[in-house]
């Protein structure tokens, strides 16, 4: 009964399907030791949803880790003067009324100094060093969507153990994957790439250089916008739409055609964002890793490496990870691989609970 080994299951309530990875400590070797994933059915609960993906599927241990996304939570990158981390703990209260939305007293939040030399853009009036600036992120999440969370995990009989931003899981996901040296390395630390998620309601984006996140944002655009532009076009129900979406071999050229302009608008979102980071940071975005089950959209991956002028390569979150291949079905999370990136960046949190 007992497990010398720690696991974590990452529950990535998504706002179509829920995703479920557990990854255990071998070591201090990452195994993939449990995997579901469940459809949310129109209108239907998701805390059934995620009793039924519990009750189908076999995890080794009870302790989730779920993530939290969209118009609760905040993530902000605030140019401070450099201090210490307990300077910051305190400085910081004075300042957060500024950058959130919310009332103090309605959140959770936490703060990281990032890269002390990153707060550059900020020093251009020449009276702080460089080396005086840091840039702080803060992250908040309205108290409710926590509760909530922490509400629907106990209601299955599991242990929420943490809870952490879906837009800081991608980032999480890509370093378990282990970063390729020569993309941290080299263009005088100038170099970045775009980590992009294209759910069904919202679309993540997280800009990291040298492995570190400068830039993050949601955008509301997703997979479910293309099923409504599929609908509106052919004159069909949602669930119809949505499966001859998927089943695009049929209908290539109507499902093109519908989902164009909300690919346009997406792409010019994103390019939007490459820019502000561009300019604001000096950096080059030089390759867009995209994942989420909406980039399985017919020519979403083509169609936004043509519109933002960057290289776009689907990701897989799993590469490179060993798999309990007694407990989870490896052709299935094979084949859902890409959309799995947030569900594995919050298991990844293992290393640290
Ligand atoms: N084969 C496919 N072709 C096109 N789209 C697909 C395919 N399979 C899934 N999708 C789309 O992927 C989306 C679901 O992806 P994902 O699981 O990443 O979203 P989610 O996490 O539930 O949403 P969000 O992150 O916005 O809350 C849906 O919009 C679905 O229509
Ligand atoms: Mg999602």
């Amino acid at each position: 009964m007992f497990r010398r080994s720690k696991s974590v299951v990452g529950l990535d309530l998504g706002s179509s399907v829920v995703k479920a990875v557990e990854i255990a400590l071998e070591g201090p070797e990452p195994v993939i030791t449990g995997f579901g994933r469940a459809e949310i059915p129109p209108g239907g609960s998701v805390q059934e949803t995620v009793a039924q993906l519990f009750k189908e599927n076999r995890f080794r241990g009870k302790r989730v880790c779920a993530g939290v996304s969209g118009q609760s939570t905040v993530v902000r990158y605030i140019p401070m003067l450099r201090m210490s981390d307990a300077e910051l703990a305190q400085a910081i209260q004075f300042e957060v009324d500024k950058y959130l939305p919310f009332d103090v007293e309605e959140v959770v939040m936490d703060c990281q100094a990032l890269d002390r030399r990153a707060g550059v853009a900020s020093s251009e009036d020449g009276e702080d060093a460089e080396e005086d600036r840091m840039t702080v992120l803060l992250a908040a999440c309205r108290r409710e969507l926590i509760e909530e969370r922490v509400a629907t995990v106990q209601a299955v009989g599991l242990t929420p153990v943490a809870v952490d931003l879906d837009l800081f899981a991608l980032a999480n996901a890509w370093e378990l994957c282990g970063i390729p040296d020569e993309e941290i390395e080299g263009g005088e630390g100038q170099r970045a790439s775009a980590l992009v998620d294209v759910g069904a309601s919202r679309t993540a984006i997280n800009v990291l250089r040298g492995g570190q996140s400068c830039f993050s944002r949601e955008i509301n655009i997703g997979g479910a916008d293309m099923t409504q532009a599929v609908a509106r076009r052919l004159g069909v129900e949602g669930f119809e739409a949505e499966a001859i979406k998927r089943a695009s071999e049929a209908h290539e050229a109507e499902v093109n055609s519908a989902i164009s302009p909300v690919l346009e608008d997406l792409a010019s979102e994103l390019s939007l964002s490459i820019d502000y980071v561009e300019n604001h940071d000096g950096l080059h975005v030089e390759e867009l890793l995209l994942s989420g089950g909406g980039v399985l959209a017919p020519g979403a991956s083509a169609y936004i490496e043509q519109a933002t002028a960057r290289p776009a390569r689907t990701w897989n979150p799993l590469e490179g990870l060993r798999v309990d291949v007694d407990r989870v079905d490896v052709e299935e999370l094979e084949a859902w691989a890409p959309s799995l990136v947030v569900a594995v960046g919050l298991a990844a949190k293992v290393r640290t609970l």
